[in-house]
């Protein structure tokens, strides 16, 4: 018995969720006011003690196990709820492991030196002479003394140890003054600060913890910015600048706006756009794009108006791809618009004209800033105009030119209604017949163009695999299922093409019934790979050890059924398909089935909604079923998938 099934066993789901939730009996299932929804008309929050689960048919449509309450009634992360539910079933955890703890206590150790670093130049903006120019130019710049003060800026002396004296006296060593990144180590050993002179901004993580520093020339001297080296805490590839003081507006919003330098973030939130982060640099990776993912509805890219801009979006994918080199995101604008699509944001490019920085236009004119940001325009349109903008479309080698380059990107467009409006808009640019570029953009969904990216095309060429029974339980299909996403991160968006194409909503965390297996697909979603899992358990993110630890037992006990795994190779994918079918088939008949329970045991719940209800799961079930088996199980299915 798993450890979850274990805690399961030992409590009761009824008592748990009965400390929050009035429950009265009806027939063998108990029924509520769902709490985390608002309503007082309909009791439509069950309990189901046979199969220790609940579920809520009003207006949130979810349901789980215990676990999923506990995390959702505390606001717990898994890791969290699992701690609290142990505990209470009375079975002691395992320890964490010295090495973990180790690594723990040097983040907390470099986080302090950080953090008295910060203290002391702020110190020197705010005290000393030397520091007269650093506190003119933030003037001149119109930084309000407020801002200064909210972003925890600073001013570094310009002498070789003030720093370094500062610290050893405060009883910090010197390795750890360089594994913070503050000293430069001359080869003769002899150390030196290596910010001197300069005008500190201190980088902060989500959690407003110090991690490094961005310090600007205070002259004209090179660099203009020099940041902080790599160390265990910073890496400027995967930190957004102002995140910790942006999170609350961007939760609230559900719309972040990212720019590109510290002072673009620094004046948007001194004119109250608090929900402007800072990409520090010209690249933009999908490490800093899935800090923002979770609960974000609208993500606007505001950039530099020449071309270089653009690129400089496109060439952030590449860190991407170096960081994962196998399996991640194919490079370029497809990356972009599956990473939107895959994250499930409405991406959105905002450029300014030539020359403006967001910094100086929020200066001069903030509603003119609200305004670029509210007419910022969808990434696909954003693409096509400046793929246009690059083409001759007069001239026939200049259509045929931008056809090539845009049908890979139409191609990649998840929706397919969306692909559709898309390729007629595609066609108008060019003087198209749209027939021309629909039939270019079929072709490359079916041909085998997938590479990186599953197109969503059908393999007619390759037989469905026969000889690959489905796991026998649910749980062991949500296995497997896991493992091969969890190996080819590009699988889950050729999934949800797929589902899209049928109609069904994307896989998601309540097509796994098993709690470990929810946590984990939450994972993948959130963060990719698992190499890129936080190392630490640490709000927001969910992720860390102890879900490592549960990955490489699940991969472990796949490890001879999935014996061959390519997530390249289409046959495997179309495994994946079928998994996941058959998941969301075995969800969607559960809930009928409780819905069933449901209104034979409650009389008084309302006719015209069950009915309502009742139909849209049973008609997705259907669309389920029958793709699953005229796919899978007829005679012939070459001939059946050629007429579709
Ligand atoms: P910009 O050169 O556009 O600077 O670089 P900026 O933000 O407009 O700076 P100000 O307004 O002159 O002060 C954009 C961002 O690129 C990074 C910094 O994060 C900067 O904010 N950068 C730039 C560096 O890291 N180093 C550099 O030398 C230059
Ligand atoms: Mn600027």
């Amino acid at each position: 018995m798993s450890l979850i099934d274990e805690i399961k066993s030992r409590l009761d789901i009824v008592e748990i969720i009965g400390e929050s939730v009035q429950l009265r009996r009806s027939g063998k299932n108990y029924i509520g006011f769902c709490p985390f929804h608002h309503n007082v008309r309909t009791p439509a929050f069950v309990v189901f003690p046979d199969t220790q689960t609940w579920r809520c048919f009003g207006a949130c449509n979810t349901g789980g196990d215990i676990f999923q309450f506990v995390m959702r009634r505390d606001g717990l992360t898994f890791a969290e709820a699992l701690r609290v539910l142990a505990q209470r079933a009375g079975i002691p955890l395992e320890p964490k492991t010295p090495e973990a703890e180790a690594r723990e206590r040097e983040r907390a150790r470099l986080r302090e030196v950080l953090e008295a670093a910060a203290l002391f130049y702020q110190h020197q903006l705010r005290q000393t002479p030397e520091a007269e120019p650093a506190r003119a130019y933030l003037a001149a710049r119109g930084l309000a003394p407020e801002t200064i003060e909210r972003f925890g800026l600073g001013y570094s002396p310009s002498a070789w140890h003030a720093l370094i004296d500062y610290m050893l006296r405060r009883g910090f060593s010197m390795e750890e003054l360089q594994s913070a990144g503050l000293v430069v180590i001359r080869e003769d050993g002899t150390a030196f600060d290596r910010f001197r002179g300069r005008l500190m901004i201190p980088i902060r993580d989500p959690q407003g913890h110090v991690i490094g520093f961005g310090a600007r020339a205070l002259g004209g001297e090179e660099p203009k910015y020099l940041n902080s080296p790599q160390t265990l805490l910073f890496d400027k590839s995967a930190v957004l600048f102002a995140l910790d003081l942006a999170r609350a507006e961007i939760r609230r919003t559900g719309i972040a706006v990212i720019v590109e330098g510290y002072f673009d973030a620094i004046m948007a939130h001194q004119a109250g756009f608090t929900n402007v982060v800072a990409a520090l640099g010209t690249s933009l990776s999908e490490a800093q794009l899935r800090l923002l993912s979770r609960g974000l509805k609208r993500l606007v890219l505001a950039l530099d108006a020449d071309p270089a801009g653009m690129h400089a979006v496109l060439r952030g994918l590449a860190s991407a791809r170096e960081a994962f080199p196998e399996t991640t995101l194919e490079l370029g604008p497809r990356g972009l618009i599956h990473l939107s699509g895959q994250l499930g944001v409405d991406l959105r490019v905002l450029t300014l004209p030539e020359g403006v920085d967001p910094d100086e236009l929020i200066r001069r004119d903030p509603p003119a800033w609200a305004q670029a940001v509210e007419g910022a325009r969808p990434v696909i349109a954003f693409l096509l105009d400046y793929l246009a903008a690059q083409h001759r479309l007069e001239d026939p080698k200049g259509k045929a030119a931008f056809v090539r380059e845009i049908v890979p990107i139409l191609a990649a467009i998840p929706d397919p209604v969306e692909r559709d409006v898309y390729i007629q808009h595609a066609a108008r640019m060019a003087r198209l017949n749209e027939r021309v570029v629909l039939e270019q953009v079929a072709a490359h969904r079916t041909v085998g163009t997938r590479r990186h990216v599953p197109s969503g095309g059908t393999p007619h060429n390759v037989p469905p695999r026969r000889d690959m029974p489905l796991p026998g339980t649910g749980t062991e299909a949500e296995a497997t299922l896991l493992v091969m996403l969890g190996l080819g991160p590009d699988l889950l968006p050729y999934l949800n093409v797929r589902f899209a194409e049928l109609g069904l909503e994307p896989l998601c965390e309540e097509d796994f019934l098993d709690s470990t297996h929810r946590a984990l697909f939450r994972n993948l979603t959130e963060f990719g790979p698992v190499e890129d899992w936080p190392e630490e358990e640490t709000e927001p993110q969910r992720a860390g050890p102890l879900l490592r630890t549960l990955w490489v037992e699940l991969l472990r006990r796949r490890e001879l059924l999935l014996q061959g795994f390519d997530p390249e190779d289409e046959r495997w994918a179309e495994e994946a398909l079928r998994l996941a079918l058959w998941l969301r088939e075995q969800r969607l008949k559960e809930i009928l089935e409780d819905l069933q329970a449901l209104a034979e045991s409650v009389p008084d719940w309302p006719q015209d909604e069950f009915m309502a209800k009742w139909q849209a799961l049973a008609e997705e079930l259907n669309q389920a079923q029958r793709f699953r088996y005229r796919r899978w199980m007829m005679d012939d299915p070459l001939s059946t998938t050629a007429r579709r």
